[in-house]
């Protein structure tokens, strides 16, 4: 079934000049980029995006690394396209994440983890949304 989900290159992944290594994984995995900005987003915008997790013990460090720069904000479609993501990022600490994935080749924090993919229907419809309304 062909899916959208909204994905971010994070700042770590601008900063460290990385962001056509990661784009170059989904475009040769056969994903079509529908829209894709670069931003450097603010604390609500931050914190709207993150909603799910602004209680957390960790949200205020990431709130700081998200708004550290910019990122570049990006919707991929294809089929399964928001599983597929997940699994090319892999898990979300990049100490543990396979070998393979972006996470697990490329970065070395729980935090700084380069990239970012909607985790179901929802959540991509209400990403997408947020990041590109009118899409
Ligand atoms: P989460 O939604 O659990 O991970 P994922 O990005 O894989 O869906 O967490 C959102 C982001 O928060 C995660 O990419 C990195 C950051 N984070 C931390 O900084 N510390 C943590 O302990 C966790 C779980 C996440
Ligand atoms: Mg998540």
């Amino acid at each position: 079934m062909t899916q959208r989900t909204l994905v971010l290159l994070k700042p770590d992944a601008v900063r460290r000049g990385l962001v056509g290594n990661v784009l170059a994984r989904f475009e040769a995995k056969g994903l079509s980029i529908v829209a894709m900005e670069q931003r450097h987003i603010d604390a609500a915008m931050a914190d709207a995006h993150y909603a799910e997790h602004v209680e957390r013990d960790f949200y205020p460090p990431l709130r700081t690394f998200v708004t550290s720069g910019p990122l570049v904000a990006l919707v991929l479609e294809g089929d399964e396209a928001i599983e597929v993501v997940r699994s090319l990022n892999g898990a979300t600490d990049g100490r543990k994440a396979a070998p393979g994935t972006i996470r697990g080749d490329l970065s070395l924090s729980n935090r700084e983890n380069l990239v970012h993919g909607s985790d179901s229907p929802e959540s991509a419809e209400r990403e997408i949304a947020l990041w590109f309304p009118g899409l």
